[in-house]
């Protein structure tokens, strides 16, 4: 690695998120340390609550909707909903809300329309508001199980007011790092920032369903983050498991950048109401998660700059007719792919071009950072294009940078057929099959799919910013991992996550040069084999509103 700690404390916070880095990649011989066997006595409870908090709940009316995929994910024209309490229940409910329960013998467990590795959900997510129909202006937590909100916080009135901006509200994420710690030791600290990325992305294709825009609120430190949604309340977390600031969100019809000062000094005399509840009786404390944590603390800042996104053709209509809201709540992860279907080339262009980045399209708002991960591709099974291994660049520019960082003898051809703005490139024709399996910690869906992807992300010079950007590149390859769920439920295959990978075997295949360029996130995609000793459940018939 080419940073070093010195005497500098920036650097050193690097040189630190840069050691996490490296001890939390699996390889051939030897996994990332986690726990050996799981402690099913202490598994972590997945929902949080907030006992003595005054509880709001929420209607379910997200299929009063009727968009469909097409028109919200293409930004055409969707009819622009109030700002209310009904409108932010359809915000949760086809963001973080519950998609269905799954059942298995005596187990029964949820899904929810974000998805997250192990299913274990650390993002909690917060409401902070102005007075509305039907929600009185604070701070609210935001229950999945019981889609209500729990009211945290309630400001004074006149200054909370004057404070907020009009036409929006602020969303806040925040992890719980042992929920996936639990399971994965380590290793989990990166799977909780994947979580983030595909909660963003989740809550901007919900806001786009309401006519709404997200905007990553990136300049707010995660002190005035912590400040804001209460997460430094010590004697509320007295001895539950503390939530770790991730991010905000302005969501609403119109753009607003809420700066932390006003609101801040607006919430400081706030009454806080609830206690956190305990997740597990007993928790091990993983000091490298702890130190990552530390070291990739965001201080305020002016904001990203954010590159204005090339002007790119409408991407083409995924031909998906269905309704947004019932294409959100249908994806789920594939466990296991029949080994036959194929796809097009033409889906397969239109899913990559779905990646490029887009102003006033869904995700891109919420998350309008240059692009700095880029899609390796083992093509298998689709039709019209050669198997192989395939790189997306989606900024066209870097492809400079990329030849050098991918030092080996690839054919670096453009694809034919292929829309001449998705800059997708054929590096060389092969059977990728077995090595994509054998990468992705021998998973036979890397290989059983129509393609299977490692987003290869730009890694030392962007981290040189600071090392809290290390989140957002993790956070960068969950939106793109939410987009291609989601195009893939519209395609009609499917998609599933791969937070499983030997990464140096991937950097190594690729020749990607050391610290340059790192593989964060692995995906595959295709036709799904369902499993049928499981039953399905309505996602809230439990609520019985
Ligand atoms: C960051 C991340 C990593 C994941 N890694 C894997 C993986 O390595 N193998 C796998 O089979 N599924 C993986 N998944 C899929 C999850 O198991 C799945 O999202 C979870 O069980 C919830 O199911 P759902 O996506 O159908 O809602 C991953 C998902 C995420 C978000």
């Amino acid at each position: 690695m080419t940073l070093e700690a010195g005497t500098d404390p920036q650097a050193g916070r690097i040189a630190a998120i840069v050691a996490y880095h490296q001890r939390s990649k699996h390889h051939l011989r030897r996994y990332a340390p986690g726990p050996g066997e799981l402690d099913w006595a202490n598994q972590p409870d997945p929902f949080r609550t907030f006992e003595g908090a005054p509880v709001v709940e929420l209607p379910l009316a997200a299929d009063t909707l009727r968009e469909s995929f097409d028109t919200v994910s293409r930004g055409r024209g969707v009819a622009l909903r109030p700002l209310d309490r009904e409108s932010l229940a359809i915000l949760f409910e086809l963001s973080l809300g519950i998609s269905a329960w799954k059942a298995y013998g005596a187990s029964r467990w949820a899904l929810r329309c974000n998805p997250s590795s192990g299913n274990l959900h650390p993002t909690e997510g917060y409401l902070v508001c102005p007075d509305l129909a039907g929600l009185a202006g604070g701070v609210h937590h935001y229950v999945s199980r019981d889609h209500a909100l729990e009211r945290r916080a309630t400001p004074a009135e006149a200054q909370w007011m004057r404070a907020f901006p009009a036409g929006g509200v602020i969303i806040g994420l925040a992890s719980i790092h042992w929920r996936e710690a639990w399971k994965y030791g380590m290793r989990a600290y990166r799977y909780c920032q994947h979580d983030c990325g595909h909660a963003i992305a989740a809550l901007a294709y919900a806001a786009a369903c309401l006519g709404w825009r997200a905007f990553l609120l990136d300049g707010w430190g995660d002190d005035d983050i912590s400040a804001l949604l209460g997460l430094d309340r010590a004697d509320d977390f007295a001895d539950a498991e503390r939530e770790a600031p991730d991010v905000l969100l302005w969501v609403g019809s119109r753009a607003a950048d809420p700066r932390p000062q006003e609101l801040l000094r607006a919430i400081e005399g706030a009454r806080w109401q609830g206690r956190a509840n305990r997740l597990s009786l007993a928790r091990v404390a993983w000091r490298d998660i702890e130190i990552a944590e530390q070291a990739a603390r965001k201080p305020r800042t002016a904001g990203m700059a954010h590159g204005a996104p090339s002007p790119l053709p409408q991407p083409r209509d995924a031909a998906c007719g269905m309704p947004a809201a019932a294409l959100i709540r249908q994806r789920r992860s594939a466990v296991g792919f029949d080994g036959v279907t194929t796809i097009t080339a033409q889906a397969f262009f239109t899913m990559l071009d779905a990646l490029l980045p887009r102003a006033g399209l869904p995700p891109w708002d919420a998350f309008a950072t240059l692009p700095l991960a880029h899609p390796a591709l083992f093509v298998h099974r689709v039709t019209g294009l050669a198997p192989g291994l395939y790189l997306l660049l989606r900024d066209p520019a870097v492809l400079p940078l990329a030849r050098q960082a991918l030092p080996r003898d690839w054919l670096w051809q453009r694809v034919p057929g292929c829309p001449e703005h998705v800059p997708l490139h054929l590096l060389a024709h092969c059977d990728t099959r077995e090595v994509a399996k054998l990468i992705a910690c021998h998973q036979d869906i890397a290989a059983d799919s129509c393609f299977a992807l490692g987003f290869l992300a730009q890694f030392d010079a962007p981290l040189a910013g600071g090392a809290w950007v290390y989140r957002h590149l993790f956070w960068e390859t969950g939106v793109l991992g939410q987009v291609l769920y989601l195009e893939a439920e519209a395609a009609g295959v499917r998609a599933t996550g791969i937070g499983c990978f030997f990464d140096d075997e991937m950097h190594r295949l690729l020749g990607a040069a050391a610290a340059h360029w790192q593989s964060l996130y692995h995906f595959t995609v295709g036709g799904a084999l369902d499993d049928p000793r499981l039953t399905t459940y309505p996602p809230y018939a439990h609520l019985r509103r």
